[in-house]
């Protein structure tokens, strides 16, 4: 399975400045095509510029975050119909921010993955233990909370063509990477929750890691079994540093 190198560029970098960044990052990364495949997810102001700036090349564009209905009064929401009429075919669901800040619960994250699938965006969907919680020992709980609350619920041929995120929320942001090990053992878990919902079908499904990832510690992350990319916040906002992570991948 290739790995698959993502980039979550939160609030950050200005419609204008896309150009610019793919300008740096597609030619860094064109002789990786076919070895890993790469996403970057702007915010939405920024979308149309990366949709644009990215036609044709090997990097796939993202949102990162929709509304579970099509339409209607839902002042300040995106739908995801609109997204896919602007070209976009990814979106990151029930980040740690969109769960810890904004609110959003397992149960709305399913019904925003449902209809991310029914629209034909591939969707991300981001689990991950708050530091309290790996302390009291609940990792594993919250993983499987997680999984079976906004994923399992969708049924097998949905999360058969979902891509999980591993995000502890300890390590978004604040330079404290999960060690390898640390990742493979909640992947790991993952992996076995998949297979048991899945059976084999489970191999292709995509865990990815995300928390700290850096240019140098990219690639010993990736060589774990069960991590099959990464997703890259701040250390994507720099496309060189972004690129190299994508090497890392490949
Ligand atoms: P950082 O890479 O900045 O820790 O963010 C991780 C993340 O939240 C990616 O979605």
């Amino acid at each position: 399975m290739k790995n698959l190198v993502a980039g979550n560029w939160k609030m950050h970098l200005s419609p204008r400045e896309v150009a610019g960044y793919a300008g740096r990052f597609a030619p860094e990364t064109a002789n990786l095509v076919g070895t890993v495949d790469l996403l970057v997810c702007p915010s939405f102001p920024a979308l149309p510029a990366a949709v644009a700036a990215f036609r044709g090349t090997h990097v796939a564009v993202g949102a990162q975050n929709m509304h579970q209905e099509l339409s209607g009064a839902y002042t300040g929401e995106v739908s995801g119909a609109a997204l896919v009429d602007l070209g976009v075919g990814w979106v990151i669901l029930g980040h740690s921010e969109r769960r810890h800040v904004f609110g959003e619960t397992d149960a709305l994250v399913l019904a925003k993955l449902k209809r991310a699938h029914e629209l034909g965006l591939k969707a991300i969907v981001c689990v991950g233990e708050l530091l309290e919680e790996r302390d009291r020992g609940e990792t594993e709980a919250v993983l499987r909370r997680q999984f079976s609350e906004s994923l399992g619920g969708a049924g097998p041929a949905l999360v058969t063509k979902t891509t999980l995120a591993y995000e502890p929320v300890w390590a978004i942001g604040t330079g404290r990477t999960a060690t390898p090990e640390t990742a493979q053992e909640a992947h790991r878990f993952l992996r076995g929750l998949l297979e048991k919902a899945l059976g084999a079908a489970s191999e292709g499904v995509r865990i990815l890691y995300g928390g700290s990832v850096k240019p140098d510690n990219a690639a010993e992350l990736m060589a774990q079994a069960d991590v099959n990319g990464v997703l890259v916040g701040g250390a994507s906002l720099d496309p060189e540093g972004f690129a190299a992570i994508a090497r890392a991948g490949a």
